[in-house]
């Protein structure tokens, strides 16, 4: 009885020091970038007490993992207490020589004894990680089986959620941007759109172009507005541009803005959205913007690609002009794609809003 109470207050005080650890995996993965092609990771290491004693973060493409960047940053004095430690994960180590050594590996040959992971490993080329732990005497097992509250789990899905969809599908997740009045309206009867939000809206709808690793428009938006579609903050373009996108039969005017730099354009002459995807997905890309008007947004919305809303709307009203989507099919109330919102965030006068389909993951 004693010792059975002893063993649960144990391992009640470890899931929750875990815990701790993986909401503090997330807060690091969060500083790493969306764009890029890899996923955001954290990485804590806890000694056999639950203190800290390396944590790390994935920062993209080409730079060490988070593991790798937890073990390194284990102080000398302390490198002995890696024998018996535990790793907290906000995604599964990778099992695969990639452009880095496996994980799983390194976590084993550091003496780690215990890996606890939020999210499986999508992606099957690096997948398996956990078991192969296993298969050598570490214990490895899920944030869940751990006894880690659901809310820290929860988290850690949420930051993986847009890679982990894309990679399982092999294709991007795909975030479309609407900016509307009131009344619904993406342009006036005349075709002019600019500017329906407010300054607050569109530096937030550039730090989102930011994060992306491609922005689509069709040819119509090219023809009535010459976007540049490049990422800019108040000081100009961003050093790191999202490849833009053109779709559409027609040719891009020889003087179109898109055309100029900074970063790469690209013009895919179909009307076949999910090839567009696919090809984006070959390109690296995990994370693509649909700035197209409503035309590529309504075949998008009919195709079922778009993963997830992003509505600006402002508190202007327009009357007639153009409606955000073109058509969906629906005739009737009943067959209206009803959408959950995630979030809600007002920007300057502009409500911004996240929405994603019911029942999506
Ligand atoms: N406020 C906003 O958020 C916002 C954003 C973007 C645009 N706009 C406004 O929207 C208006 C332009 O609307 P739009 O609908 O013409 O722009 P669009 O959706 O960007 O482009 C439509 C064109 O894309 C091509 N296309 C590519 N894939 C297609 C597909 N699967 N199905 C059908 N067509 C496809 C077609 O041209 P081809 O004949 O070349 O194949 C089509 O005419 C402008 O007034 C602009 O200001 C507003």
């Amino acid at each position: 009885m004693v010792t059975s109470t002893v063993t649960t207050t144990t391992s009640t005080v470890r899931a929750r020091a875990e815990g701790h650890a993986l909401d503090r995996a997330v807060e690091l993965a969060e500083r790493g970038p969306i764009a890029g092609g890899n996923p955001r990771v954290g990485c804590v290491l806890l000694d056999p007490t639950g203190a800290v004693l390396g944590e790390g973060l994935h920062l993209g493409a080409g730079s060490p993992h988070a593991e790798a960047v937890a073990l390194s940053a284990v102080p000398a004095s302390r490198r002995a207490e890696l024998s018996g430690a535990t790793a907290v994960l906000t995604l599964e180590p990778c099992h695969h020589h990639g452009r880095t050594p496996p994980c799983s590996q390194a976590l084993h040959d550091a003496g780690v004894t215990r890996v606890v992971h939020a999210v499986a490993d999508p992606d099957e080329t690096a997948a398996g990680g956990a078991a192969w732990l296993r298969s050598v005497g570490v214990e490895a097992l899920t944030s869940a089986d751990a006894g880690i509250a659901p809310a820290a789990t929860a988290r850690a899905e949420e930051l993986t959620r847009s890679w982990a969809a894309a990679v399982r599908r092999r294709r991007p997740w795909l975030v479309a941007k609407t900016a509307t009045s009131l009344d619904g309206r993406v342009a006036a009867a005349d075709g002019t759109s600019r500017w329906i939000t407010g300054p607050a809206s569109r530096a937030h709808a550039h730090s989102v172009r930011a994060d992306t690793d491609a922005v689509v428009v069709g040819t119509g938006t090219v023809a009535a507005d010459d976007p540049a579609l490049t990422a800019r903050d108040a000081d100009g373009p961003l050093a790191e541009q999202p490849l833009r996108v053109v779709v559409g039969e027609r040719d891009v005017p020889p003087a179109a803005r898109l055309r100029r730099g900074p970063g790469q354009w690209h013009h895919v002459r179909t009307h076949d959205l999910t090839a567009v995807l696919e090809e984006l997905y070959g390109f690296g890309a995990r994370h693509v913007l649909l700035e197209g008007g409503p035309t590529l947004l309504g075949a998008a919305l009919r195709a079922g690609l778009v993963d997830e809303l992003h509505a600006y709307v402002a508190p202007v009203l327009v009357g007639g002009g153009t409606a955000a989507v073109r058509d969906l099919g629906v005739t009737t109330i009943t067959d209206a794609l009803r959408w959950r919102t995630v979030s809600t965030q007002r920007l300057g006068d502009d409500l911004f809003l996240i929405a994603r389909p019911e029942g999506a993951q």
